[in-house]
């Protein structure tokens, strides 16, 4: 009897894990434009992409490996909070906690943006900028603009942030970086990368192409709908092998469970 299903269903909980990241064609292309955008003279940088197309990892990678040669500085998630986010401005400009009780001016901010111009080149990557709020995204602009700040700013395609985002930064210079959901190809590695990084062979070896073809339907390629998927399937395959084992074909997955786990997850409706 094989085993396995446990890790393998964890080894998709969607989460970011940079010493697991695995080279996709069109994540290793986007990643090397990203690299390049740090090195131009660029006040804006926008990686772009659908939900779970692979931006926060990315932008988790560019950090780690470029954060000990670069001034280069990280702000994850966002609470659309101004105060947080001025703490945050401080910290990276001064090295320092800002003080509490204390307010500094978006003025002060700016300021500061415009006297170390010929000193320092602060590299800033925000990632889902669509939380903030306009006024918010307003300031990010002047702020790039002082010429010693460059934002790369990771963004959700949607219609109305594709509005968004031209309203705000139409007539900047800026690169625009698009991540696309993967190909079939690349689903089949990223799902064997996944299996073999926690040794799984066996399980690995139990998906054919046809599974990857249907995974690739039911997904369209979307990473994270494919974490989610596989995460149930191997859930469902893990019962099976505690109470039904004769129901098993450790030789081939069922593609049965694939299917439920589909149903499951809300993919196909019945
Ligand atoms: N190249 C990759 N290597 C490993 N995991 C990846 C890769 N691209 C995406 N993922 C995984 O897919 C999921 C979605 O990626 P994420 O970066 O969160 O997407 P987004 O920020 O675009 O919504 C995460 O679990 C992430 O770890
Ligand atoms: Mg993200």
């Amino acid at each position: 009897m094989t085993q396995g299903y446990v890790e393998a269903k964890e080894a998709f909980v969607d989460e970011i894990k940079v010493d697991e990241y695995i080279e996709l064609e069109g994540s290793i292309r986007a990643y090397k434009q990203l690299e390049y955008s740090l090195e131009r003279s660029l006040k804006m940088v926008l990686l772009f992409g659908k939900p779970g197309t692979g931006k926060t990892i990315l932008l988790h990678r560019l950090y780690a490996q470029h954060k000990n040669k670069k001034d280069l500085h990280f702000i994850e998630t966002p609470t659309g909070n101004r105060r947080e986010f001025y703490d945050k401005l401080f910290t990276i400009f001064t090295g320092q906690k800002m003080p509490p009780n204390s307010t500094i001016s978006f003025e002060t901010f700016v300021a500061y943006g415009k006297k170390v111009k010929d000193e320092r080149k602060i590299i800033i990557l925000l990632d889902e900028a669509q939380m903030y709020p306009t006024e918010m995204l307003e300031e990010i602009r002047i702020l790039s603009d002082t010429g010693s700040i460059k934002f790369v700013i990771s963004l959700h395609k949607t219609d109305n942030e594709d509005l968004m985002a031209k309203k705000h930064f139409q007539s900047r210079i800026w690169e625009t970086i698009e991540l696309k959901n993967a190909e079939l190809s690349e689903i089949r590695t990223y799902i064997h990368k996944r299996l073999l990084n926690q040794g799984l062979t066996e399980v690995a070896n139990q998906l054919k192409d046809r599974h990857f073809k249907l995974i690739y339907r039911l997904t369209g390629g979307n990473m994270r709908e494919c974490n989610k998927l596989l995460y149930t399937a191997f859930e469902i395959a893990e019962y099976y092998d505690k109470h039904h084992p004769a129901k098993l074909d450790y030789r081939r997955f069922p593609s049965k469970i694939l299917e439920m786990a589909a149903i499951k997850t809300g993919m196909i409706h019945v």
